[in-house]
């Protein structure tokens, strides 16, 4: 999902870029990464194990994507001298704090995915020190599946929908993101990790309603309910909001800017 609009916005930037999916590279080989990162002046990890409560049944096989796999591309990285950005996540934390977690706020990840992600963090800064570890969050784009695609095939049907109002979040969409890893590059940031999430905050019932508002639909067919009564797999930080330093657009800009690009193959 974000890979593909990432290759997207540096072509429209006149960038020079290489593409490479899961058949083109795993990611897991090291001797593979080596030679794909080759020649290369910049390496952007965006390939990983994304389903979160599968990764608590299967950590190992997580890892070996998320922590392991990122530890080759970064081996590889300082080998060929080029930078690498390395795409993390908000569930490096716990959630449990009442204001947006810094850069440097202590990391500690509630679940499995969360831990397979932070062991990758270390990994990365540790095998590759001209790295940016971006953590983003709640992310969306027209090229995968997610949550603006679930509620508007939702909000297409005649039912009321219940989401839960009691996890709040920055949803940020991968256009955005995109555009603010490469600004991190091509400014050249201080290494290290950075927060690339959408500014301003809000829960998923109100993310749901603002889909529903901004896709046409009568936002008041979302009802809010709680993580309690719809219990997952992996727990879920209840408060998952980062400190960005307002870098990117607020959440609802980034959202009516999405869907009015939003392909029907999106939805
Ligand atoms: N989605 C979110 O809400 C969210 C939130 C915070 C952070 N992130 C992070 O953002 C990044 C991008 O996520 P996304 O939502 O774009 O994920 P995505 O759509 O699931 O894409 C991940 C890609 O990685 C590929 N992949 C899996 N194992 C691989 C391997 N061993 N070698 C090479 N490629 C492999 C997958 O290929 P297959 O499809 O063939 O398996 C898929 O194309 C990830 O680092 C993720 O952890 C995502």
């Amino acid at each position: 999902m974000l890979g593909t609009d990432l290759v997207h916005e540096l072509h429209d930037w006149g960038d020079q870029v290489v593409a490479l999916t899961r058949s083109d590279l795993d990611i897991r080989d090291p001797d593979a990464c080596l030679a794909a990162v080759h020649g290369s002046d910049v390496v952007v990890n965006a390939a990983a194990w994304t389903d979160v409560d599968g990764a608590e049944t299967a950590e190992g096989a997580a890892f070996a994507v998320n922590a392991v796999g990122a530890a080759n591309l970064a081996r590889a990285c300082a080998d060929a001298s080029a930078v690498m950005v390395q795409v993390s996540t908000d569930y490096v934390f716990p959630g449990t704090a009442a204001s947006p977690y810094p850069v440097n706020a202590f990391v500690q990840p509630l679940n499995a995915y969360g831990r397979t992600k932070a062991a990758a963090e270390w990994a990365v800064r540790a095998e590759c020190p001209r790295s940016y570890v971006v953590r983003t969050a709640w992310l969306y784009g027209a090229h995968g599946r997610s949550f603006v695609a679930t509620i508007l095939r939702l909000a297409a049907g005649p039912d009321t929908v219940d989401v839960v109002d009691d996890q709040r979040g920055q949803p940020t969409w991968t256009v955005d993101l995109s555009r603010f890893v490469r600004s991190l590059v091509v400014a050249e940031e201080p290494f290290g990790v950075h927060h690339g999430t959408a500014s301003g905050q809000t829960t998923w019932c109100g993310f749901a309603r603002e889909i529903f508002a901004a896709a046409g639909f009568d936002p008041a067919r979302v009802r809010p309910t709680t993580s309690e009564r719809h219990p997952r797999p992996a727990a879920r930080p209840a408060y998952s909001v980062l400190d960005n330093g307002d870098r990117l657009p607020a959440w609802g800009d980034g959202l009516n800017r999405a869907l009015a690009t939003w392909p029907a193959s999106g939805i």
